[in-house]
């Protein structure tokens, strides 16, 4: 089982998921890492749920196309959106200074 770490501030949150978690799906439902992942649509329209990848990046699939729409050179910055992200490897994340997206045109 992966384990999940997410930084918030000085505090860390660290808790072992099922493998192929979404954790915007499992905040939605008050799962780890409910209430400390800042998230929206889900869909990976928003780009609320955009995070900073500290550690794992290299187990994650590559970005699709709405992470490619979304976050654009930043995903060079190592960012990427948590809605879209399944999780199957430990991973560490924080949403500490990730600025909320502009408005995405459709
Ligand atoms: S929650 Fe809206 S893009 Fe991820």
């Amino acid at each position: 089982m992966p384990q999940v770490t997410f930084r918030k501030g000085e505090e860390e949150f660290s808790e072992a998921v099922a493998d192929n978690t979404n954790l915007v799906v499992r905040a939605g439902i008050k799962k780890f890492p409910w209430p400390h992942l800042r998230y929206g649509c889900g869909m990976g329209k928003c780009g609320k749920c955009a995070c900073r990848v500290l550690d794992g990046a290299e187990s994650l699939a590559e970005p699709n196309w709405k992470e490619q729409k979304v976050l654009g050179e930043k995903l060079a910055e190592g960012l990427r959106l948590a809605c879209q992200l399944w999780i199957v490897n430990d991973i560490t994340l924080t949403q500490d200074g990730v600025p909320l997206p502009s408005p995405v045109k459709p």
